[in-house]
This record gives structure tokens, C-alpha cells and sequence, in this order.
């Protein structure tokens, strides 16, 4: 059975020539499709960059599986044996409007237990890493433990969506909690979200849908530096088919859960 030590070495070199890749596509004409509406969108790079990812771990670990968003990896409906799971653009629009703000995500889940994540920032060039229980990385540098946090002196990450007419959440609910904290933000990129929460960037992040790919990476990342996982209903999440998502420093999960999404939520 390959090592983690095996598969983090490969993964990194894979995450950065795929980087290489989607900074020299700068210079390149998209061929951009709309999928399910006009602002979900894929492109030739977002296909091409899960290819590659397939070829590579199709090569050197032939009996692992992939999860990946534009479905070139495996019908997966559990998580048996080693899956790698992988958004190979996490934050498409920003990747096609903007040229910055996307990430490579990347999870290594063995019988379901996270064992390496990555999130590969690629326009600053910072990798975020994680081997289970040996520490979580920008790069070189270790991530420190996060410290607790309260809602009044957080930056929390937040969709304007979610705050207004929607079909997920009753838009009072969170209204609440944009108000008391000390700043809001939205990046457009998931991933990028649990990295800066794990980096200590930014203290919470709250989303009401997202599939597997965009956090099997990021959650190992904020877990590994003491932060609070879970859904928006302070669950476990569901890595097959996606969820809602709820990331904070230490005692900010505890405050929003008792001040914001107590009682019937009909969450
Ligand atoms: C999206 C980004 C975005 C989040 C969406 C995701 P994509 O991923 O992570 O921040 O709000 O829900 O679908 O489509 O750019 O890979
Ligand atoms: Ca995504
Ligand atoms: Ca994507």
C-alpha cells in the first residue's frame, strides 16, 4: 500500500505543474461552457487540470480512486480504499472574471478518514498542507493553533446570499450575525475560505451548499490547527454528497450556534 508520506510528495508536485499550467493559460483564450445555469460555468482548464490529476494518480497509484467535480474520476458512492477528492478549479468565475482568488483542492481520504489536504492558492503561489496529525503548512511555514474567537472582533467569511432571499436559509437568521461581527468578507472560492480560516486569515466561514470537492481539502487544514467543523446544523458533513458548511477559530461555533441558529431554524 503506497505511504502518505508517498502520496503528499506526489500530490505537491502535482499541485504545482497544475499551477504552472493554469497561469500560462493567462495568456491563452478560454473555451468556457455554461453548466446547470449562466453563472455556473466550466472551462477547457477546469477539464484539462482534472485530466491531468487523473493521468498522474492513474500512473503511479493505480488502485486509488478520484472524486473530482467534472466527474473524469470514479462513480463514487462510498469512500472505501484511498479516493483522492479534487476540484481542479475551486473558484471558476474568479479563475475566468478576475484572473486571481481560485485554488486546486485536494483531499486524500483512506476507508473515509482524511489523511493529506491541500489547497494550492495559485496566483500568490502558496500551498496550504496537511498530513493528518503532523501539522498543517503555508508553504514552509507551520500553521499555528488557532486561538478562540468572538463574533464581535471576527472577520467572518459569508455570501451575501445567504442574508437575502434565498432557497436555503431564512435570510433573518444570519442577518443577525453580519451585524455584530467586526467585517464580513466573500472570496468566491471555497477553499481558499478554509485555508485563510486555518491560516488564521479570517476567523469563520459559513456557506449554505457545497459538494465534497470544494472542502475534502480545506476542512483537514482547519481541523488540524484546532478550528470547528461542521454544517450549518453543527453536524458532521456529508462528503458524498455534499453540505452546508460552518468553520471557526475555537468558541466563535459555540457563540453563533447559541445567539444565531438556536431554536427552530427549520435549518
Ligand atoms: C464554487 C466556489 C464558491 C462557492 C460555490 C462553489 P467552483 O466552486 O467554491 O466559492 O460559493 O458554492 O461551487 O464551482 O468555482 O468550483
Ligand atoms: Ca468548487
Ligand atoms: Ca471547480
Amino acid at each position: 500500500m503506497a505511504s502518505v508520506k508517498e502520496m503528499d510528495t506526489y500530490a505537491k508536485l502535482w499541485m504545482k505543474e497544475a499551477g504552472s499550467r493554469l497561469r500560462a493559460s493567462f495568456n491563452t483564450k478560454l473555451d468556457i461552457e455554461m453548466k446547470t445555469n449562466p453563472n455556473d460555468l466550466v472551462t477547457n482548464m477546469d477539464k484539462g487540470i482534472e485530466k491531468f490529476f487523473c493521468d498522474k494518480i492513474g500512473e503511479v497509484f493505480p488502485d486509488h480512486r478520484i472524486f473530482g467535480e467534472e466527474g473524469m474520476g470514479n462513480d463514487i458512492k462510498d469512500l472505501k480504499g484511498t479516493v483522492w477528492i479534487i476540484d481542479p478549479i475551486d473558484g471558476t468565475l474568479n479563475f475566468i472574471h478576475q484572473q486571481r482568488d481560485f485554488a486546486i483542492s485536494l483531499g486524500v481520504y483512506v476507508d473515509g478518514i482524511g489523511k493529506i489536504g491541500m489547497v494550492y492558492d495559485v496566483v500568490s503561489d502558496e500551498l496550504y498542507h496537511v498530513i493528518k496529525g503532523q501539522g498543517a503548512y503555508m508553504d514552509d511555514q507551520r500553521l499555528p493553533t488557532l486561538p478562540s474567537a468572538s463574533v464581535n472582533r471576527s472577520i467572518v467569511s459569508i455570501n451575501a446570499s445567504w442574508v437575502t432571499e434565498n432557497r436555503r436559509i431564512d435570510p433573518s437568521l444570519l442577518a443577525p450575525l453580519v451585524r455584530d461581527a467586526r467585517g464580513t468578507r466573500s472570496y468566491g472560492s471555497a477553499a481558499l475560505e478554509l485555508a485563510f480560516v486555518a491560516a488564521g486569515r479570517i476567523d469563520a466561514y459559513i456557506t449554505m451548499r457545497l459538494m465534497p470537492w470544494d472542502f475534502a481539502g480545506g476542512v483537514l487544514l482547519v481541523e488540524e490547527v484546532g478550528g470547528e467543523v461542521s454544517n450549518i446544523k453543527g453536524d458532521k458533513l456529508n462528503f458524498l454528497e455534499g453540505d452546508s458548511l460552518f468553520v471557526s477559530k475555537p468558541g466563535l461555533h459555540k457563540e453563533v450556534f447559541d445567539k444565531y441558529l438556536s431554536g427552530d431554524t427549520g435549518l
